[in-house]
């Protein structure tokens, strides 16, 4: 079924996400899909965003001024995930366009992979499988990759939102004593819970860049959507027992450090040389944020001087790191791509939340999760229904 013809909305996507979620935005849009894993590369990404009325973006997607200036149609950026550090949030809020982005769906599944670095770092697990691998196992010996214990140890967690207390609930399971500090800025964050999603509603087709169209149904493109984790199976989790610290003890007293800050000003390099310095000795530091939260000159030189034990790195400054970039050397480092919120049920939590947010603007209102509430939405410059469709011929 295509769009419909009154559809005059354009929507322009930069990656495949799940189907069912864009065939529901293609009953109300005409859906221009990037149909590549990878980004479209910056200057096509402006040229598609000058035809659009929204878009729906990663964070691998940069938004900056430029970018948004030369969208006069834009009302919307909604972007797959809870982080918008990508996106000029002050340029979009000048221009009356709303940034929606995708929290609460993705806060268990993030935590479970932060909770799986600690204890990969601690229990030196990448490490081991690699020794494995390269047939450098021999024998069971008394010493053989001895590693820290993750149960009954001090956990620190940076940032107490929504993800950093889901890493704080798991620690309960380990028996460890939890100490958390805010970070600076704390208080201007924003965001609500999970507010659910619509219903998948019936196939529409809708535009891809190579001209094909959105498969009618079967798994999308991340494969079978799995049952577990539903929200609804999750019941009410309660407030993760912990104590609030200022930053200087949480660094002093900790064996693990996770990082579940936004990256803003505030939190740039927020872990230096002298936070480093501070951490106890062989601490484990685990950061499922923003790469930029740790200078990571430093943390590499820390690791190196065994001063800073392990880290289990989900994010790093540069992304992809360089493979010959010298953290990759140690071995006491545990490296994934950017996938704290990489299951196949979240990602289509996330798409269909995402959908929403565009929608919601659509309908004359602002995003469900709306990184910039201040924002006074520009009235669309619509074309008419027609118009688009004659273009596309
Ligand atoms: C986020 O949501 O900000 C993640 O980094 C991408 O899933």
């Amino acid at each position: 079924m295509p769009a419909p013809k009154s559809s005059h909305r354009r929507v322009f996507v930069t990656r495949p996400v799940a189907d069912a979620a864009l065939r529901r935005l293609a009953e109300t849009a005409r859906v221009d899909l990037w149909d590549d894993d990878a980004p479209p590369p910056h200057d096509e990404l402006v040229v598609h965003l000058r035809d659009c009325d929204a878009v729906l973006s990663m964070v691998s997607d940069r938004l900056d001024a430029a970018a948004i200036a030369a969208a006069p149609r834009l009302v919307v950026i909604s972007n797959l995930a809870v982080g918008v550090d990508n996106i000029d949030l002050a340029a979009a809020t000048r221009a009356g366009v709303a940034v929606g982005h995708t929290p609460g769906v993705l806060t268990e599944t993030t935590a479970d992979l932060a909770f799986a670095l600690m204890l990969a770092a601690a229990r030196r697990v990448a490490e081991g499988d690699r020794f494995v691998r390269t047939g450098r196992w021999r024998m069971w010996t008394p010493r053989l990759m001895l590693g820290r214990d993750v149960w009954g140890a001090t956990l620190g967690v940076i940032g107490w939102g929504k993800i950093g207390q889901a890493v704080a609930r798991r620690a309960a399971g380990f028996g460890m004593r939890v100490l958390y500090a805010a970070h600076p800025g704390a208080g201007a964050a924003r965001g609500a819970g999970f507010a659910g999603t619509a219903n998948p509603a019936p196939v529409a087709k809708a535009r891809r860049r190579d001209g094909g169209t959105i498969p009618s149904g079967g798994p999308g493109p991340s494969g079978e959507v799995t049952k577990f984790g539903a929200p609804a199976a999750l019941g009410p989790l309660g407030a993760p027992r912990a104590e609030r610290v200022e930053l200087a003890r949480l660094l002093a007293e900790a064996d693990f450090i996770s990082l579940n800050v936004p990256l803003t000003p505030q939190t740039r390099h927020l872990i230096g040389r002298r936070e480093l310095a501070a951490m106890k000795r062989g601490a484990i530091l685990v950061n499922t944020a923003r790469g930029a939260v740790i200078d990571q000159a430093e943390m590499t030189e820390a690791l190196r001087s065994g001063h800073l034990g392990g880290a289990g790195l989900d994010v790093t400054a540069i992304e992809p790191i360089d493979a010959a970039d010298p953290l990759l050397k140690l071995p006491n480092v545990v490296i994934t791509p950017h996938i704290g919120s990489a299951s196949h049920a979240t990602r289509h939590r996330m798409a269909e939340l995402a959908v929403d947010n565009i929608l919601d603007v659509f309908a004359g209102r602002l995003p469900r999760h709306c990184a910039n509430p201040a924002v006074k939405l520009r009235v669309p410059r619509s074309k008419g229904p027609d118009s688009h469709n004659a273009r596309q011929k």
